[in-house]
């Protein structure tokens, strides 16, 4: 499947504007005609965006609008004309669509069902329109959970999940997360692993392990928003060991590319004022030497970051001599002047900016990273025990949670491959 991005502009709404914006659009061929055919029969004016986006098939389409911009309007248009479809209309038992929220899937199915009797009010003959009318109640129109609760419990066979679950409820949730917690850090604390004290005293807020607690829970959930949260983890643990050098590692490129814009900016800014100074002479003569050596300062600097050069970037941004400006007599209130101070402030301040992303060395970072390593490879390990625990205490209950649900109807439809997934057949 090809996805099809589409970004569909907020615009001014005009409900009574001319119908210019309803003109031919050649770009769809021949199909276009037909469907232009019911739009003109559409009481509104769609925007070409919004047609772009009711019309587009065969592909992933992404809409994001502003708020009231008409994206529910689009993909209510979007049902109605596949349920209408001259060609291959489609049932309304066969929609899936899913929200957020249960209000947005009542919204959907309230706005679909009153377009329908609308419709069904102009053409009262129309067989196709009455059944989709009766079929209407039988579409799958809900919220992602209500989905994927439907998924497992007509699936529970397949993933050994009981075929009388239930959701878990919050406070039951934090008990037994709580226990969860509890037996997988005394597991640990057992074994007597260094490196499992090492990272408890990383994250533990003195007398008690609520701090490790808390940070495995949160890792807990936040591994769980990701579809492979194993792999997420695996990822995530080579970063560390790597032995990379602090400008190849993810968060180094990251800066480096920060810094790299911020001293381009810094250029042009500079370029900037020593244009403008050349507008007066006096102005000229005290500032033009000061914005000179600032430019050979900074495009030392750029070319530094652009090397990747960690440490000499360091060095330029922490060491750059700002030269003091000749004093100017009788521009008090100069306009000019003090656009150029602002400027140079500003100059100033970014270079100061630039310089605090490189507080550290090369060796310090690489040093860091090394101690880091042992402490990240146990939080994950910790996790992990802590979810299989908690996953055995849910399953003892015959309880899930909502990202349980998730996964489990992803496990139905995917299957994870090496690099990626494939649809389950
Ligand atoms: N092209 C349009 N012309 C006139 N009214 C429109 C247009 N598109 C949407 N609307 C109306 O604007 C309102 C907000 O649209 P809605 O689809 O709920 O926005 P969103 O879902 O983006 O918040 C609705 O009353 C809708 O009928
Ligand atoms: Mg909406």
């Amino acid at each position: 499947m090809v996805p099809v991005f589409l970004r569909v502009r907020p615009r001014a709404r005009r409900p009574g504007a001319p119908d210019a914006e309803l003109g031919p659009a050649g770009r769809h061929g021949r199909a276009e005609k037909s469907r232009e055919g019911r739009a003109g029969r559409m009481s509104r004016n769609w925007t070409e965006e919004q047609k772009d986006a009711i019309r587009a098939r065969g592909g992933t389409l992404l809409v994001s609008a502003a708020a009231g911009s008409g994206k529910t309007a689009v993909l209510v248009q979007r049902v109605l004309e596949r349920l209408t479809d001259p060609v291959r209309p489609t049932d309304a038992d066969r929609l899936l669509v899913v929200t957020f929220t249960r209000a947005a899937a009542a919204e959907m199915s309230g706005r679909i069902e009153s377009e329908i009797a609308r419709m069904l009010e102009k053409d009262p003959e129309n067989a196709h329109l009455r059944r989709q009318q009766l079929l209407l109640p039988r579409a799958h129109i809900s919220t992602i959970d209500s989905f994927c609760a439907d998924l497992v419990r007509q699936n529970f066979y397949r993933l050994g999940v009981a075929p009388d679950f239930r959701v878990l409820d919050d406070s039951e949730d934090t008990v037994l997360r709580s226990d969860a917690a509890d037996q997988a850090l005394r597991e640990f604390y057992e074994r007597g692993d260094a490196a499992f004290y090492e990272f408890v005293e990383s994250f533990s807020s003195g007398r008690d392990d609520a701090g490790v607690a808390r940070t495995v829970n949160r890792l807990y959930d936040f591994v769980r928003s990701h579809p492979f949260p194993r792999r997420w983890m695996k990822e995530k643990a080579e970063l560390y060991g790597a032995g990379r050098p602090a400008g190849k590692t993810v968060w180094g490129r990251t800066l480096l590319a920060f810094a790299r814009d911020a001293a381009d900016y810094c250029i042009s800014v500079t370029r900037d004022s020593l244009a403008r100074a050349a507008e007066d002479e006096k102005i000229a003569a005290a500032y033009s030497d000061a914005y000179r050596s600032d430019l050979a300062g900074l495009n030392g600097l750029a070319e530094a970051v652009s090397a990747g050069d960690w440490d000499r970037a360091g060095a330029a941004a922490r060491n750059f001599a700002f030269q003091k400006l000749r004093p100017l007599r009788g521009y008090g209130g100069s306009p000019l002047k003090n656009r150029l101070s602002a400027a140079r402030s500003e100059v100033k301040s970014t270079v100061g900016k630039i310089a605090s992303l490189f507080s550290a060395t090369e060796e310090q970072c690489a040093g860091d990273i090394a101690r880091l390593d042992p402490i990240v490879h146990k939080l994950f390990e910790v996790t992990v025990r802590f979810s299989e625990i908690l996953d055995r205490m849910k399953g003892e209950r015959h309880a899930v949670d909502f990202s349980d649900l998730e996964h489990l109807s992803l496990r139905l439809l995917v299957r994870e491959t090496e690099h990626g997934f494939e649809r389950t057949p």
